[in-house]
């Protein structure tokens, strides 16, 4: 797990919008081999979105062969009620960058078969070779897209009916009224989220602190669904000092103290691989072990987590960008340096036997 800490908002969104276009940028997309980006709603993203447009604007990014997939939709909206995920997204971000409108995908809140629906945005992240980087946010109760606490850790797109924290939360959107708040959401599943190669979750303001602290000093729970992170080998949170008051010093100060030594070292950020890089050699489908691309030094093959592992004949995005080493400790057997006692050339011949002797006498 990595968790970027910044002073404020501004400067947390600005963090993970840099990463996105560097991450864009290198991957260098084309239209056979496109970059798949999961993406959020809510209010914690918008600065985000905003710094993309912005760079887009200044020419540092292209969207043109970039695919997304939205994390979630309302259920029973209209597609053009001002609220719904479909008008978020295109009012702060889509209208304004050079992104193809068929290469967006949000799923359908209104089909006539809700089921269906998610079975078909399923498969078709798999047939888009698996996101690249899910970027995401996190509900008050520690939800991350809309799996609201106790769902399953396995779960995939699906329907989901909200929670009343997450009602209530929401109802600043609806006039502050519950009643006007959709009961049901359309939303990928934990397992969909953890299956994408990179996950960066971006939680701002006190509001989040304890979800926060439940996700990262607690163990893995299908009461707080961000905690499953924890079996993801490139989680990435970013968040800003007001999400950190729960946590405990030590836990700021050890990654704060992370990012710093990274920096000093050099081994600061994930390293140009081929898998991140992109493609052009590698087919976008599952690589095995054994046919790993030769990787640049020093460089390791992250561990995939068990849930992928299960299901990995079916995943998509079964094969992880890879990490610059960090220095590890080797353990070195005391015994080692000690090397071989010579019995021979003990002081007192069978000391254990001279001490009952003396014992006894
Ligand atoms: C909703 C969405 C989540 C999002 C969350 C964050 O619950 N389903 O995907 O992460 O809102 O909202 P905000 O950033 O406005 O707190």
């Amino acid at each position: 797990m990595r968790l970027i800490i910044r002073d404020d908002s501004d400067n947390a969104s600005s963090y993970v919008a840099n990463y996105i276009i560097d991450r864009i940028n290198h991957f260098g997309p084309t239209p056979s081999h496109p970059f798949v980006l999961g993406l959020p709603t809510g209010s914690s993203s918008l600065g985000v979105y905003k710094i993309l447009v912005e760079k887009y604007k200044a020419g540092l990014v292209s969207f043109e062969n970039v695919v997304t997939f939205n994390m979630d939709e309302y259920v029973g909206i209209p597609r053009d009620h001002p609220e719904s995920y479909h008008s978020f997204m295109w009012k702060h971000f889509f209208s304004h960058v050079n992104i193809k409108p068929d290469n967006v995908n949000i799923p359908n809140g209104n089909a006539p078969n809700l089921e269906a629906e998610c079975v078909e945005y399923e498969a078709k992240i798999k047939r888009s070779g698996g996101i690249d980087l899910f970027l995401g946010g996190i509900g008050e109760d520690g939800h991350i897209a809309f799996n609201e606490p106790g769902s399953s850790l396995a779960s995939r797109t699906r329907v989901k009916t909200l929670a009343y924290d997450t009602i209530l939360s929401n109802s600043r959107f609806f006039d502050n009224d519950v009643e006007k708040v959709p009961k049901m959401a359309l939303t990928v599943g934990v397992q969909t989220v953890l299956e994408a190669r990179e996950v960066v979750v971006i939680i701002l303001g006190a509001r989040k602190a304890l979800a926060l602290q439940r996700c990262i000093e607690q163990g893995v729970n299908h009461m707080w669904t961000l905690s499953s992170l924890q079996l993801h080998p490139h989680p990435m949170v970013v968040c800003d000092e007001d999400a950190t008051l729960e946590l405990q010093v030590k836990t700021v100060k050890y990654f704060k103290s992370i990012e710093k030594v990274a920096k000093e070292q050099g081994f600061e950020q994930i390293l140009p691989s081929a898998i991140r890089t992109g493609t052009k050699d590698i087919p976008k489908t599952v690589v095995q072990e054994s046919q790993s691309p030769t990787l640049q030094s020093p460089t390791i093959l992250a561990p995939q987590p068990m849930t992928s592992q299960l299901l990995r004949a079916t995943s998509p995005a079964a094969e992880y960008p890879v990490r610059s080493v960090s220095p590890d400790l080797v353990p070195d057997r005391m015994a080692d340096r000690v090397g071989v006692p010579d019995l021979s050339r003990r002081l007192t011949p069978n000391p254990e036997q001279q001490r009952v002797t003396s014992v006894g006498a």
